[in-house]
């Protein structure tokens, strides 16, 4: 069998047929000119940004212009794209290039990512398509083609991860036709090895894309993985004294602020600090209850006080068995009252 062509070979030859040219600018090496398409770029799809890249390259045709421009009318000719910080970033860049600069723009990716709002994949691309630089570009549509192609077993966004990932987009990178390679990569990325359903048996690299012979495009790259949600326990006292439970409001803020719920804590302790005197008291089975930021386990005892007690203290209320479900109580004790009241039924 005759050797394959190298990753970067196959992908030029891809972008020249397949890949997009008429793209505005693509027609361009006038660095302000790539930049501004970058960092429109950043965050928002081709089709969205070629009237806004058109419309304000008529407002500020060159970078004095943007430069000396009130940041108002920049982020006026932003409105509609989002994220707006990005034009901030660009006014001020526009005017570090003239100050720090003498309006010369560096050509190199270090010196291009000190720039406000170009980080080191922005750097590169500007470095690659303005200035024919040798420079790696890895943003989120490069990571996922990159761990797709090597079976990157782990979540792109770890520190580690990142780093290697960086390692790899600098090894693969050609020796020649930076241009083409790092549009071959957007390209790749933006229309065939798409998130979901990636178009494989289109795609130049598929003969040694590991996630393609393993059948796992759809398990890579893997997923943010989920923060583990914490378990708590505490116990719920269901004081009863016979017709009537009894329920306090909490406090304004915290779990449940200000709404009725069961006495919760050490049995004794509630008991003790109710005043109150206990003739039986029965566990009954737990229950959980997820929460966005954890999970609780429910322990409630039923407890059965004498008839006549009845206290008043602020924020207690005794309510009817088969009213207590009702009574504005939060979800998970509600489904405990509902269980207290058809155990009586
Ligand atoms: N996404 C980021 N940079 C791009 C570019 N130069 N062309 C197409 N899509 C891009």
């Amino acid at each position: 069998m005759p050797e394959l062509p190298a990753f970067s070979t196959r992908l030029i030859a891809w972008q020249k047929c397949e890949g997009r040219h008429g793209l505005p600018w693509q027609q361009t090496r006038d660095p302000y000119r790539v930049w501004l398409s970058e960092i429109m770029l950043q965050q928002t799809q081709v089709t969205t940004v070629i009237p806004y890249y058109q419309r304000f390259l008529e407002t500020f045709p060159d970078l004095v212009t943007l430069a000396t421009a009130p940041i108002e009318r920049v982020i006026e000719h932003w409105a509609g794209l989002g994220y707006y910080a990005r034009a901030r970033n660009l006014h001020r860049c526009a005017q570090q290039i003239v100050t720090v600069h003498g309006g010369n723009w560096p050509k190199n990716t270090e010196q291009l990512a000190e720039l406000s709002g170009i980080g080191r994949s922005t750097a590169a691309a500007i470095a690659a398509f303005a200035f024919g630089q040798r420079a790696a570009i890895l943003d989120g549509n490069v990571k996922r083609v990159l761990c797709r192609h090597f079976a990157i077993e782990e979540f792109p966004g770890k520190t580690a991860v990142d780093r290697k990932l960086w390692a790899l987009a600098e090894e693969l990178l050609p020796a020649s036709e930076i241009e083409a390679y790092t549009q071959g990569l957007m390209d790749l990325g933006a229309t065939l090895c798409t998130r979901s359903r990636p178009l494989c048996l289109r795609c130049p690299l598929a003969e040694t894309c590991l996630a393609r012979q393993q059948g796992r495009q759809g398990e890579l790259p893997v997923a943010k993985p989920r923060a583990t949600i914490p378990e708590r326990r505490s116990t719920f006292v269901i004081i009863s004294n016979g017709s009537q439970i009894l329920l306090e409001r909490r406090p304004p803020s915290g779990l449940w602020g200000g709404l009725l719920v069961l006495p919760e804590g050490d049995v004794d302790r509630v008991i003790a600090r109710l005043g109150l005197q206990l003739e039986s008291a029965q566990a009954i089975p737990a229950m959980r209850h997820a929460f966005t930021h954890f999970r609780l386990t429910l322990e409630p005892v039923l407890c059965r006080v004498s008839k006549n007690q009845c206290i008043a203290e602020a924020g207690m209320t005794w309510v009817d068995v088969d009213k207590a479900a009702d009574a504005g109580v939060p979800t998970p004790i509600r489904k405990l009252l509902m269980r207290v009241a058809n155990v009586k039924g």
